[in-house]
C-alpha cells in the first residue's frame, strides 16, 4: 500500500480487516516493523480518536509518532499552484511538504472541507498537494470528502460483531446509514466514506436514509438503496449507522432542518433486528442520538472507537511493508 486516502487504495478489504483483528489479539505482534521509522501526524483541524489511536498504532509497530497541530501552531499554508502570496498564507505546501518528506517516513494528515465551495472541496486539493510534494506515503486522517480510517474501523467492528453473533447462513447483514439532526453543517466525509467502503466490501444489504435535499455524491453511494422513509429503512436492520451531514447537491454545505423526528430512539429501534447502533463520534447527545440509545445495550460506539487503533495499525503495517 503506497497511500491510504480512500477504499480504492485497498486491494483486499477482508484481508486488511483480518489483519486488524489479529493486531487486536496481539498488539505487539510486529513491534520491530517500524523500528527507526517516524510518522508525522499533521492536524489542520481538531481530533481526539484519530490522533490518539494513530499514535498508539504507530507505537505498537515500534514507530516514533510526532504530532504537529499545523492548523493552529504552524505557518498558514498556501495550496493553490502559482498563487501570488500577498494575502494571509505564509508558506506554500510546495515548500513545506518536501521538508516533511525528509523529516518523516510516513505523513498522515487531517484536513476538513471548507463547506463553502463544493468543487474545491471535492477536488481534495489539500491532501493531493501533500501527496504530490511530500515524496513519502500519505495517510488520510480525514480529508475534505472521506474518512477512510474511520470506515475501515467500521467494517472491522461490523465483522467482529458478526463473528460473535453469526447471521443465518447465506444472509448478508442489513446495514442502514441514517441521517441525524445536528445544530450546524457538518462535512459529508463520514457518510461518503462509509458508503464507499460498504459498497467496496460488498457483504451487506446496504440502505441509506435521509430527508429530501441531503443526497450524497452518487460516486460513493451507487449500489445502495436510498430512501427518504427512515421507518421503512430501519425495518429488520442488523446495524444502524447514525450520522449527520450537510447538503451536497444544490446549495452546498447547508443544513435546512434540525428535525428531531430523525433522531434514533428505542421505539424506532424496536422494528430492527435488534440492531447494533454505530456512530463515529463525537456525538451531540439528544440531538443526533438519544441518551437511551447511547447508554443502552445496542450501542457499540465505544468498541467501534477503540477499534480505531487496530485499523490504523493494519494500515501503517501495510505501508511499512511496501516501502
Ligand atoms: N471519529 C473521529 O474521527 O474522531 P476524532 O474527530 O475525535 O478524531
Amino acid at each position: 500500500m503506497k497511500q491510504f486516502i480512500s477504499a480504492e487504495d485497498v486491494q483486499d478489504i477482508p484481508a486488511l480487516v483480518n489483519q486488524a483483528l489479529a493486531y487486536k489479539q496481539q498488539p505487539l505482534l510486529d513491534k520491530q516493523l517500524g523500528a527507526n521509522k517516524r510518522i508525522g501526524l499533521l492536524f489542520l483541524n481538531p481530533s481526539m480518536r484519530t490522533r490518539l489511536s494513530t499514535q498508539i498504532a504507530a507505537q505498537n509497530l515500534g514507530m516514533e509518532a510526532i504530532v504537529f497541530n499545523i492548523g493552529s501552531e504552524g505557518w498558514a499554508l498556501e495550496f493553490e499552484d502559482e498563487a501570488i502570496m500577498s494575502g494571509s498564507t505564509v508558506e506554500h505546501v510546495k515548500d513545506a511538504a518536501p521538508i516533511m518528506g525528509k523529516y518523516f517516513d510516513v505523513l498522515a494528515i487531517r484536513t476538513f472541507p471548507s463547506l463553502k465551495n463544493r468543487e474545491d472541496d471535492y477536488s481534495e486539493l489539500f491532501i493531493r498537494q501533500f501527496i504530490r510534494y511530500a515524496g513519502i506515503p500519505v495517510v488520510s486522517l480525514e480529508s475534505a470528502t472521506l474518512h477512510p480510517l474511520q470506515s475501515l474501523t467500521d467494517i472491522i467492528t461490523i465483522t467482529e460483531t458478526l463473528k460473535a453473533n453469526p447471521l443465518p447462513a447465506g444472509r448478508k447483514p442489513k446495514i442502514v446509514l441514517t441521517w441525524a439532526p445536528h445544530v450546524k453543517p457538518l462535512p459529508q466525509c463520514v457518510a461518503n466514506s462509509f458508503s464507499q467502503w460498504v459498497n467496496a466490501w460488498g457483504n451487506a444489504d446496504f440502505v441509506i436514509t435521509h430527508p429530501e435535499d441531503y443526497e450524497l455524491d452518487t460516486k460513493f453511494t451507487n449500489g445502495a438503496t436510498i430512501t427518504h422513509n427512515q421507518e421503512e429503512a430501519l425495518k429488520d436492520a442488523d446495524f444502524v449507522y447514525v450520522k449527520n451531514w450537510s447538503t451536497f447537491n444544490n446549495e452546498y454545505g447547508k443544513i435546512y432542518c434540525n428535525d428531531p423526528a430523525w433522531m434514533l430512539t428505542n421505539e424506532k429501534l424496536s422494528t430492527t433486528n435488534n440492531a447494533k447502533v454505530m456512530h463515529c463520534l463525537p456525538v451531540r447527545r439528544n440531538v443526533e442520538l438519544s441518551d437511551e440509545i447511547l447508554d443502552g445495550p445496542n450501542s457499540i460506539v465505544t468498541r467501534q472507537a477503540s477499534n480505531r487503533v487496530w485499523a490504523a495499525q493494519a494500515v501503517l503495517s501495510n505501508i511499512l511493508q511496501s516501502k
